[in-house]
C-alpha cells in the first residue's frame, strides 16, 4: 500500500489519537497487551528480505492467530473506535503509537513516535518472533534477523517491566515484577534477585543472566535506572520503525 501523507491533518489526528490512547490505556490497564502488540507487529521484520516488520498486518485473522500472537485480539479490536475516529492514521502508525502511550502512561521513558508508515496487506508466514522456552543463539538468531543488537535485546527484554503471561495464551502463568503496571527497572532486579518467588522467569529470560555479553547490560540496567529508560527508548524507537523509513 502507498505511505500515507504526513499533512496537517494526519498530524492532527495524530495528536488526537494520541490524547484518546492515553486515556483508554490508563482507565482500561491495558497498557501491557498494547505494549505487546506493537512489538509482535513489528518484530516479524527480515532486514535481509526487508519484508515483515511495523507495517500493520497483525490486524489480520491469518497472523493474528499465530500461536505467539494469542489474545491480541483483544488488544486489536480496543483500538478499532481510535482507528474508525481518527482514519487518515495507518493501522501500522496507530499500533505502534499505542505501545510508546503503553510505556509514557506508566511512567516509562518518552519515546520518539515518528509517523508515516504504510499499511501493508501481506503477513509474514508464522515463526518470526522469540520462542520463549529456547536460549540465547535464539535470541540472537532472531532478533539480529531484525537487524537489532544484544543492547537491544535486553533493553528491550525490560518490556516485561509491564504485564503478565496468562497459561491460555502462552502456557506460562504471573508477572515478572511486583508492579506490572509501573514501567521501571524492576525486570532487572527481580532478575537478579535470588529472592523474586512468586514472579515468572522465562528460559529466554534467564538466558540474559547465563549468557556474560546480556548480563553485562542486565547489571547496568539493574543498577541505574536512567541508563536502562535511556537505551530503551532508543531500542523501542529502532523496533517502532522496522521496515520504515521517516521521511
Ligand atoms: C508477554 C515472550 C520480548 C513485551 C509475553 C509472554 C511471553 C513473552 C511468553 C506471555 C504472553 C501471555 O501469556 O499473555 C517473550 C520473548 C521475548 C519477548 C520470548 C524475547 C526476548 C518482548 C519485548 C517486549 C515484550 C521485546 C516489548 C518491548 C511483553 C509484554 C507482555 C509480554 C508487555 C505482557 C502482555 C500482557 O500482560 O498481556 N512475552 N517476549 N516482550 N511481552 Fe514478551
Amino acid at each position: 500500500m502507498a505511505a500515507p501523507v504526513v499533512d496537517a491533518e494526519y498530524l492532527r489526528q495524530v495528536d488526537r489519537a494520541r490524547r484518546h490512547l492515553r486515556a483508554l490505556i490508563s482507565n482500561k490497564g491495558c497498557a501491557p497487551i498494547m505494549l505487546r502488540l506493537a512489538w509482535h507487529d513489528a518484530g516479524t521484520y527480515d532486514v535481509n528480505t526487508k519484508t515483515g516488520g511495523a507495517n500493520g498486518s497483525i490486524r489480520y485473522e491469518e497472523e493474528y492467530t499465530h500461536g505467539s500472537n494469542a489474545g491480541l485480539k483483544i488488544a486489536i479490536d480496543i483500538l478499532e473506535p481510535i482507528k474508525a475516529k481518527n482514519p487518515k492514521i495507518t493501522y501500522a502508525d496507530l499500533y505502534q503509537l499505542a505501545g510508546v502511550v503503553a510505556v509514557e502512561v506508566t511512567g516509562g521513558p518518552t519515546v520518539e513516535f515518528v509517523p508515516g508508515r504504510r499499511d501493508s496487506s501481506v503477513c509474514p508466514r508464522e515463526g518470526r518472533l522469540p520462542d520463549a522456552k529456547k536460549g540465547a543463539p535464539h535470541l540472537r538468531d532472531i532478533f539480529y534477523r531484525m537487524g537489532l543488537s544484544d543492547k537491544d535485546i535486553v533493553a528491550l527484554s525490560g518490556g516485561h517491566t509491564l504485564g503478565r503471561a496468562h497459561p491460555e495464551r502462552s502456557g506460562f502463568e504471573g508477572a515478572w515484577t511486583k508492579e506490572p503496571l509501573k514501567f521501571d527497572n524492576s525486570y532487572f532486579l527481580e532478575l537478579l534477585s535470588e529472592e523474586s518467588e512468586g514472579l515468572l522467569k522465562l528460559p529466554t529470560d534467564k538466558a540474559l543472566l547465563s549468557d556474560p555479553e546480556f548480563r553485562r547490560y542486565v547489571e547496568l540496567y539493574a543498577k541505574d535506572e536512567d541508563a536502562f529508560f535511556k537505551d530503551y527508548a532508543e531500542s523501542h524507537k529502532k523496533l517502532s520503525e522496522l521496515g520504515f523509513t521517516p521521511r
